[in-house]
């Protein structure tokens, strides 16, 4: 495969999707091809299992969830993802298997080892070329969508203490992959965070 997998990841409100843009408009300016996604959501099927699993009202079994996001990506990466990047492409996706492991594996607390086997099953084992996390203080990612909308998604919907697990387990995630991670205070300016996030993508791309 010849194209380039680059991943965002990070608790809501933490400003991965203007961080994706940017990279995005970077990336378009030197002359790349970008296709741009997300998880869940990033295909037909995936827009209809989105719906499903964030705003379907009533309960919904942790394990289902979570296979609910297998499939989503399952079919995601086979059929958007793979082919763009086997024409060289590269890839910018909000959201990728460290979402699972980090909301259904510790959020849930299902076990993050075989969240982490569904979800490398689901794609196939493909892996990302660079997994930026962006951090931030759970408080003030909340204080970020309150300013913004009055209406959460399921997952937004959870206590502090979700979110809490979610962010802690994506810095044991980064901290066990560092040669896949970058990770970003997402506290700072915007346009620090875009200049760290372009040097390291720059070493990446092919000279
Ligand atoms: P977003 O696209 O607005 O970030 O919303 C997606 C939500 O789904 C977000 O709260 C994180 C959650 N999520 C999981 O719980 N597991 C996953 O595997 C993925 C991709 C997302």
């Amino acid at each position: 495969m010849s194209g380039l997998f680059l991943t965002f990841e990070g608790g809501d409100g933490v400003g991965k999707s203007t961080q994706a843009q940017l990279l995005e408009d970077w990336l378009r300016e030197r002359g790349e091809t970008v296709l741009r996604t997300r998880e869940p959501g990033g295909s037909e099927l995936g827009n209809e299992l989105r719906d499903i699993v964030l705003h379907r009202r009533g309960d919904m079994a942790p394990r289902a969830e979570a296979l609910i996001y297998a499939a989503d990506r399952a079919h995601h990466i086979a059929t958007v993802v793979r082919p763009a990047l086997a024409r060289g492409e590269v890839v910018v996706q909000d959201r990728y298997l460290d979402s699972s492991v980090a909301y259904q594996g510790a959020g849930r607390t299902l076990d993050a080892a075989e969240i982490r086997r569904i979800s490398l099953w689901a794609a196939e084992g493909l892996l990302p070329d660079l997994t930026v996390l962006l951090d931030l203080d759970e408080s003030a990612a909340r204080s970020r969508i309150d300013a913004t909308r009055t209406t959460y998604d399921r997952l937004e919907a959870e206590r502090a203490e979700f979110h809490q697990r979610v962010r802690a387990a994506y810095l044991e995630l980064a901290a066990a992959e560092p040669d896949r991670f970058l990770v970003v205070d997402g506290g700072r300016p915007a346009d620090d965070i875009a200049a760290q996030i372009r040097a390291r993508v720059l070493e990446l791309l092919s000279p």
